[in-house]
């Protein structure tokens, strides 16, 4: 009986080194399936390409390889991505964007109702779930899982085209907060794309996998994703080649906005010191938001930055024309810092948190990975390295770390990394998030 067992696990073994072996005089295969990053505010396809053994994040024809998340109606078409966003001024009421805020999720109907009147669309309440109102010839309702399926179409046509076959699998992450109804309808969002979902995995995990965390010897990952409006901080455990989420922790209401946000008022203030006029026009705020929004990307890598923005000055209950200027600003990297101080050290707060829930000491966790384009903030990596006494990982592309890591994945999952050591995902259902504001 036990010789059977061990001649068939030779056979099985020896059929798979054939296989392994054949595999080294073919020519690479094409990735069959794909990795899909379906962000809030931005999307990404990535392919793991067996020959290179490389991740190749796909471009569009203009060589962008993020697609805004967003999709927009017209009375002729349905638009997803950069062209839906192209539309966002002309046709606000019918182009939906952070739909990934409600896929999957039940909602008070008074909590739906504020969450509503923020956004240019209607939001309209389905027994609890979150529905989006389109008029266009007529008027209709879509689901979010509906909104994510374009995008994800989008992605899919993307990735075809540029691999030159048909795909029908990908693999998907999700935060790592989603609840298992979240993650179902953000599967099912995938096959109204056409596409099976072979798995699911948490950002942060994906995040660690593009560093290749899941093929070197470490215990305790803390992963730091800092976006546009959200902070999420999570402690990963890696044993037996498992990752299990053990603590998770953030701010929904700390990001980049909120650093812009206090350039542009530092900014109006000069401008009033300078011309005696507080900029209030719409066309001005807009300029001088879009000016502040470049300076401070060209702050994470010059020490100084000029701006240029012309205004329109419109005096106080003055019936004269407004008063054309040019207003000219030199901004340091040490005023944005020392204007944005505090909210950077708010950082820490839900760092502290996993570490304390996770019961380690700063000095146990092994590797530090940081996600999203705020975290190239060179003060912000500064207070990290500082708090932990070491450097943090930032080789990958902060915005493209989670679809490097899917990629990486989905190349596992096709099958591309033979007799390769990966690592698998331990989905924690008892965890829940800390969430501070
Ligand atoms: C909407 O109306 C326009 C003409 O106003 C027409 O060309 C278009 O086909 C209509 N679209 C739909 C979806 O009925
Ligand atoms: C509304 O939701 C509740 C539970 O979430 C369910 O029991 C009920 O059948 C739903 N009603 C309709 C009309 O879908
Ligand atoms: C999610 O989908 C699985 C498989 O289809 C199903 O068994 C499970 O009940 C679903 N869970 C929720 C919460 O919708
Ligand atoms: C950033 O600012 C510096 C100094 O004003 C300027 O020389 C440089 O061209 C700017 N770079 C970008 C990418 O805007
Ligand atoms: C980043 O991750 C790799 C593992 O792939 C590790 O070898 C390296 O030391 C890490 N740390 C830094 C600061 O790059």
């Amino acid at each position: 009986m036990a010789g059977e067992i061990s001649m068939i696990g030779s056979v099985i073994l020896a059929l798979f080194l054939a296989g392994y072996l054949g595999q080294q005089y073919l020519p690479p295969p094409k990735p069959k399936v794909i990795g899909l990053d379906l962000g809030t505010t931005f999307c990404s396809v990535g392919v793991f390409h067996p020959g290179s053994g490389e991740v190749e994040v796909v471009a569009d024809e203009e060589g962008r390889r993020s697609i805004p998340s967003a999709v927009s109606f017209t009375t002729t078409a349905v638009l997803a991505g950069h062209e839906a966003v192209d539309l966002a001024d002309s046709n606000p009421q019918n182009t939906i964007y952070d739909a990934k805020r409600f896929i999957g999720k039940t909602f008070e109907p008074e909590v739906l109702e504020r969450e509503s009147a923020r956004y240019p669309f209607k939001v309209i309440n389905n027994n609890g779930s979150a529905e989006f109102e389109i008029s266009t010839n007529h008027t209709f309702t879509v689901s979010p899982e509906f909104i994510g399926s374009r995008l994800l179409l989008k992605m899919k046509k993307m990735a075809e085209q540029q691999l030159g076959v048909p795909i029908q699998k990908a693999v998907i992450s999700v935060p790592a907060e989603f609840d298992e109804r979240q993650r179902n309808y953000t599967i099912r969002a995938a096959n109204l794309a056409g596409l099976e979902i072979l798995r699911v995995i948490n950002e942060p995990t994906a995040a660690a996998m593009a560093y290749g965390l899941h093929k070197v010897d470490v215990l305790n990952v803390l992963v730091v994703d800092l976006g546009g409006g959200t902070l999420d901080v999570s402690l990963l455990n890696k044993q037996g080649g498992m990752f299990l989420t053990r603590a998770m922790a953030g701010n929904n209401k700390l990001g980049g906005q909120d650093f812009s946000q206090r350039l542009l008022q530092f900014t109006k203030e000069r401008v009033t010191q300078e011309f005696g006029v507080t900029p209030a026009l719409k066309e001005d705020i807009h300029r001088l938001r879009q000016a502040v929004e470049a300076a401070k990307l060209n702050l994470t890598v010059h020490p100084t930055t000029n701006i240029h923005v012309p205004l329109h000055l419109q005096i106080q209950d003055s019936s004269d024309p407004p008063k054309k200027v040019m207003f000219n600003a030199e901004i340091t990297r040490k005023q944005f810092e020392e204007l944005n101080e505090d909210l950077f050290q708010k950082i820490l707060t839900p760092i502290k948190i996993v570490l304390a829930e996770g019961y380690l000491e700063k000095e146990e966790v092994d590797e530090i990975v940081l996600v999203g384009g705020s975290t190239r903030i060179p003060r912000i990596r500064k207070i990290i390295t500082e708090f932990f006494g070491k450097e943090p990982n930032t080789s990958v592309d902060p915005d493209l770390a989670v679809v490097t890591g899917v990629a990486i994945q989905a190349g596992i999952m096709g099958g591309s990394w033979p007799l390769q050591v990966s690592a698998l995902e331990i989905p924690n259902r008892h965890l829940r998030k800390t969430n501070l504001n």
